[in-house]
Order: structure tokens, then sequence, then C-alpha cells
């Protein structure tokens, strides 16, 4: 693993205990750091301004993110793109969160722009057998390509008054804009009411308890991760 201090202009490589460190400071300024914090390195979000070095560290470190496949519509387009900052806010009343960025021209993602303009957006989860066709779904297109039809992707219209599921989907939420929050950063966190919610009758194991079983898909770092076993709950004594 190698990782990265910001600050300085120049990178300099280090060897220690066989771990390979790229640094931006002079080798002795490193050094004494590493001397003053020989077993752990802190990382000062606060002045380090390369977001994609922060992105780095927390990929990797909020493991494993669930992901919002995300179905938006507009002008009769369906844009479908995968989203890893996604988290159930709470369930009274059902909302969730996900945040949307900006394309590299520094235009709002087409997420971004049809759900400030739609206010509706409709969320699956991403079972095992849909991992690819889940990651490819993240390639930038054009804003008048559908990700449905160039990766191939089946839809259902079954509720006209939200974006169209994805069929393969065994959970889908269907969700209404509630806000947007301003960090003053680039990537806009999303407050998303869940209105309706569909199960597909496969994946419910057990109707009258409400049991449900799928195989999901989580983002750790840039790969992916399936479930390991699930374990009971420890017993409160
Ligand atoms: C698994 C996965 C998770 C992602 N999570 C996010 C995210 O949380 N926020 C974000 O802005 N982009 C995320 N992306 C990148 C978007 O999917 C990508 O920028 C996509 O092209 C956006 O499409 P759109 O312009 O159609 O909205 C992720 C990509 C992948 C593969």
């Amino acid at each position: 693993m190698c990782f990265q201090i910001i600050g300085k202009e120049k990178p300099f490589h280090h060897s220690k205990k066989n771990k390979k460190f790229y640094c931006y400071e002079e080798p002795e300024v490193f050094r004494s750091r590493l001397l003053l914090t020989p077993s752990a390195m802190i990382f000062d979000l606060e002045k380090d301004t390369k977001v994609n070095e922060t992105y780095k560290l927390m990929a990797q470190t909020i493991i494993p993110r669930p992901i919002a496949w995300v179905v938006t519509e507009d002008a009769g387009i369906v844009n479908i793109a995968p989203f890893s900052y996604f988290i159930g806010l709470s369930s009274s009343p059902a909302t969730v969160l996900i945040s949307v960025g900006h394309k590299a021209d520094g235009t709002p993602k087409d997420t971004l722009a049809n759900i400030r303009k739609h206010k509706k957006c409709t969320i699956c989860m991403v079972e095992e057998k849909d991992l690819e066709k889940m990651h490819l779904s993240s390639k930038s297109l054009l804003r008048e390509e559908s990700e449905a039809q160039t990766f191939n992707i089946e839809t259902t219209q079954e509720n006209v008054e939200f974006p169209s599921r994805i069929t393969s989907a065994p959970v889908a939420y269907y969700c209404e804009l509630n806000q947007e929050i301003d960090l003053g950063g680039s990537t806009i966190p999303l407050v998303l009411n869940v209105r309706q919610m569909f199960v597909d009758d496969e994946v419910i194991t057990d109707k009258e308890r409400l049991t449900i079983a799928f195989k999901p898909v989580a983002r750790i770092g840039k790969s992916y991760a399936f479930l390991g076993s699930e374990v009971d709950a420890p017993k409160m004594p």
C-alpha cells in the first residue's frame, strides 16, 4: 500500500520496512515525521486541497458501501448511474442520501441535473449478477445518450409518477427530492424521501415476517465486494 502526503511540490520516494511511501516534502522532513509517528500517519484533511487524495483515503476506509443504482429521466432519455456515497438516513420519514458531483467540464452530472429539474429518481439495489452492467453505467456519456440503451440495461415503467426501475434489480426506491445540502464543495448531498418501494417476490423469503434476502454488491475503494457470511447479533445480557 502506498500513501501520499500532500504539501510541497516535488515527490520523493522512501522505503520503510518494505513499504513504499510517496512524499511531497524534503526527505529529512519526511523522515522526522515518520520518527514522530512511527506506526501511523496523520492526514490533515483541512490543509489537503487535493480532493482526489481525500477521496482515496475515505473510499478505502468507509467500507463496504452500498451502491445506489440511480435512474433519472429527462426528455424521454433514461439515465442510469451508480453512486456509493449513499446511505439510509431515517425510516420515519423514509429518507436516503446520495452525493452527486460534477463532470470534468464543471457541469453537474446528468443525475444531479435531472433530479434538480424533475425532483424525482428511482434508486435500484445492485445484485452480484448485475455488477458488470452497473460498472459500465458509470461511464460518462453525452447527455442525450442513454446508459439503458448503450449498455443494454432493461428497465420497467410500472409507476408513471417516477422514473422506471431496472428490471433485474431486486429492490427499488421511488424517491422525491427533499433538499440539497450545500457543503461548499462540488459534490452535492441530496436528501431524498422514499415514497414507494418495490421488492421483488423472489427475494422475499417470508411474507408474514417480511424477511428479505438478496445478493448485494458493495464498493470498496475502486473495487467491489460481495457479502460474506451473515452473523447473528450477540445476545444482550
Ligand atoms: C461503484 C461506483 C460508485 C460511484 N459513486 C459515486 C458517488 O457516490 N458520487 C459521484 O458523484 N460519482 C460516483 N461515481 C461516478 C458516477 O457513476 C459517474 O460519474 C457517472 O458517469 C455519472 O453519470 P451521470 O452523468 O449520468 O449522472 C461512482 C461510480 C461507480 C462505478
